[in-house]
């Protein structure tokens, strides 16, 4: 049959039809384009979790689901995280292509002169009472960046735009290190622009005035690739937030204030502390069965944290990458939680034969084991997802950008089933029984 590029749809009810175009990407299933549908038939479409549908068109990531492939800018995962640096990833996901050797020093030269934040960015730590969630102070410093940099808040100008990008990418690691500190009642560290972006991270959150501190280039290499993993997944609910807020021409650090609120939820970017938190609960391999019995407890609200993914119907790539590395590291590193690596592996064996899981195509995602590398890293719990959100943040900052830089982007406003009461007039309080 020869390949047809329309969708009719057919109303039954007025027998009235509409011809909708299909758009082909250059990978990935064909997506119908419904946007005269309203006008044509009068009917809006109902995709509660979006999951079957496509809100924008974009150049960055790409995710076959079924096969599990993962490509940002087109160049497999795979060979990101063996070869190339965050930083570097950062430029690709950004700009599209990998730098030549002068985009690169240009680049690395302008990250560097953006690491250090607002001394009274700094200051607003002090508002937040020790014991506060990591992801709450992220939240609100990062929305404060947008009262920092009034000269460049211009989102209709390039220039503006990109130097906002920068900041974000620079600034993430110096706020989470502040973050880590302050809980921590440890003196702020300022950030080293003679080291690299990981081992300058690394120091701000390790390093003390009283001693001198060498990042371990185990640790420098694990977390490289735990950013590279977790710098895009395309339109995921953190970055289509980002992409919302920024619809309306909000300015980029609230954007991704948004951005990395939505990532908190134990569903989304919580989901690495939770993993933790359930492997400890779980503390015993003896104990998994049951573990295994309340997430299929249809009446139970349980579920087994690190499993399944939206997209992912096949093991997530990323997942595959990072059980690997936690393998080297706990190997190498002083293996304090390598009980809790030999539960996860366990529970993720006695998963991966269970029909309910199998027919469900539940595998474990990046989360799953990610918290082990940063657990072996001796990054907190509370800041794992600040984390997740640090090497994010270029996702988010690159989506933002590439929307913004549309010359027909417009505001996004889904509709709605309106199921409230039926229209109805006001009765004074009196008259009322
Ligand atoms: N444990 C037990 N059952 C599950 C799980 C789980 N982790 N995940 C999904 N299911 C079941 C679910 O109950 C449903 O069963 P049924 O068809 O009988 O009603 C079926 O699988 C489909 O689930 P769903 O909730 O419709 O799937 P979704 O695409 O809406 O949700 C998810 C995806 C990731 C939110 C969900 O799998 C989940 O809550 N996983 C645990 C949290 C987690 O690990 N999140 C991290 C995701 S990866 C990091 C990131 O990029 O955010």
């Amino acid at each position: 049959m020869p390949k047809k590029d329309t969708v009719t749809i057919t109303d039954n009810a007025t027998g009235k039809t509409m011809e909708c175009p299909v758009l082909h990407g250059v990978h990935g299933v064909p997506v119908v384009d419904i946007q005269g549908l309203y006008k044509n038939l009068g009917y809006f479409t109902h995709d509660p979790g979006f999951t079957t549908t496509s809100s924008c068109e974009s150049r960055i990531t790409y995710i076959d689901g079924d096969e599990g492939v993962l490509l940002y800018r087109g160049y497999p995962i795979e060979q990101l995280a063996e070869k190339s640096s965050y930083l570097e990833v950062c430029y690709l996901l950004l700009y599209g292509e990998l730098p030549t050797p002068t985009q690169w020093q240009d680049f690395e030269a302008r990250i560097r002169k953006h690491t250090m934040v607002h001394e009274d960015g700094r200051h607003f730590l002090r508002g937040y009472r020790r014991g506060a969630h990591p992801m709450g102070m992220l939240v609100g410093l990062t929305g404060a960046m947008s009262t920092f940099y009034h000269a460049t808040l211009d989102v209709g100008n390039p220039e503006h735009r990109n130097r906002s990008a920068m900041r974000v990418i620079a600034k993430m690691p110096t706020l989470a290190a502040f973050i880590y500190k302050h809980g921590v009642g440890q003196p702020y560290v300022y950030p080293n622009n003679k080291l690299s972006f990981v081992e300058n991270f690394l120091n701000m959150m390790f390093s003390v005035p009283a001693e001198e501190y060498v990042p371990d280039p185990v640790a420098v290499k694990a977390l490289e690739l735990m950013l590279i993993l977790h710098a895009d997944h395309e339109q995921n609910a953190s970055t289509s937030t980002v992409r919302l807020a920024g619809s309306s021409g909000a300015n980029p650090y609230a954007c991704i204030a948004g951005g990395v609120a939505t990532l908190w939820g134990p569903a989304h970017g919580g989901a690495n502390e939770a993993v933790i938190k359930m492997l400890h609960a779980i503390g015993d391999a003896k104990e998994i069965p049951k573990y295994i019995a309340r997430a299929k407890d249809k009446n139970d609200s349980f579920r087994l944290m690190g499993f399944g993914h939206r997209v992912y119907k096949n093991f997530d790539p990323r997942a595959k990458l990072i059980r690997k590395a936690c393998y080297e590291l706990l190997d190498k590193l002083d293996a304090s939680e390598q009980p809790i690596f030999e539960i996860a592996l366990q529970l993720e064996k006695i998963a991966l034969e269970d029909e309910y899981f199998i027919s469900r195509k539940l595998y474990p995602n990046v989360d799953f084991y990610s918290g082990i590398i940063l657990s072996a890293l001796n990054i907190p719990l509370s800041m794992f997802t600040v984390m997740f959100a640090m090497g994010r943040s270029v996702g988010w900052i690159s989506q933002w950008m590439e929307m913004m830089g549309e010359p027909n982007q417009r505001i996004g406003r889904p509709r709605q089933i309106y199921s409230g009461a039926a229209k109805r007039d006001y009765i004074a309080i009196k008259e009322r029984d």
